[in-house]
């Protein structure tokens, strides 16, 4: 069973995943860290993120380390934004996606583009989505709990800014698959948004 996980930044669908995965008994692969790992890459580097061709060079992902706290902190978020509209890095990270999502016995994946490009042909889609002033108090309170420094009126604003850049680039761009069920999280806790994803992927699969 192959579950596609899509929305933008702290909407809470890596925690949904994540819990789907567990529900499911299911690997799970949060696919913002392979382009926050290019953009830890980059910039312990130095190297420029408005440049795509240093960008493609920092994508040998393997190389950082997945529990470097650095990756979920504001100024690689922001670059990892900006490094994953170049479609040559996004064709660099696509192969180990797929081949994730094709394993026997399927996975679990969360992304911005998983409905739609890594896995179109997914069993169930799930679109999370909050409004942006609930998903700034959340990546505060996540920022906060990691020990690392966030201010909300910089995180929503930054929010924002990722928002409209994943949702217009040309390559990719953050959007809702036709055939994904939408979950909207603002006013759920976090048991009452697992309980709602895990029904409606079983509505889904019943179909
Ligand atoms: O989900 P996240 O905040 O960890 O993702 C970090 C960035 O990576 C996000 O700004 C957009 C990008 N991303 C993407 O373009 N495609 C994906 N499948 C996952 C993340």
């Amino acid at each position: 069973m192959l579950i596609a996980v899509d929305g933008p930044g702290a909407s809470g669908k890596g925690t949904i995943s994540r819990a789907l995965a567990a529900h499911f008994h299911l690997p799970h692969m949060d696919t913002g860290m392979l382009y926050r790992a290019v953009a830890l890459n980059l910039w312990r580097w130095g190297g420029d993120p408005a440049s795509e061709f240093e960008a493609l060079r920092a994508c040998d992902v393997a190389a950082v380390d997945p529990d470097d706290p650095e990756l979920r902190s504001e100024p690689i978020s922001s670059i990892a934004s900006r490094v994953s509209a170049y479609p040559s890095v996004r064709t660099a990270l696509l192969d180990r996606q797929r081949q994730f999502a094709q394993q026997p016995g399927g996975a679990v994946l969360d992304g911005r583009d998983i409905g739609t490009i890594v896995a179109p042909d997914a069993d169930a889609k799930l679109f999370v989505t909050a409004s942006s002033e609930v998903r700034a108090q959340r990546r505060v309170r996540e920022l906060l709990e990691r020990g690392l420094p966030a201010h909300y009126e910089d995180v929503l604003t930054d929010i924002r800014a990722r928002d409209e850049r994943d949702s217009s680039r040309a390559t990719a761009p953050l959007r809702q698959a036709g055939d994904a069920d939408v979950l909207d999280t603002t006013s759920l806790n976090v048991g009452e948004a697992i309980a709602e994803a895990i029904r409606l992927v079983d509505q889904r699969l019943k179909k």
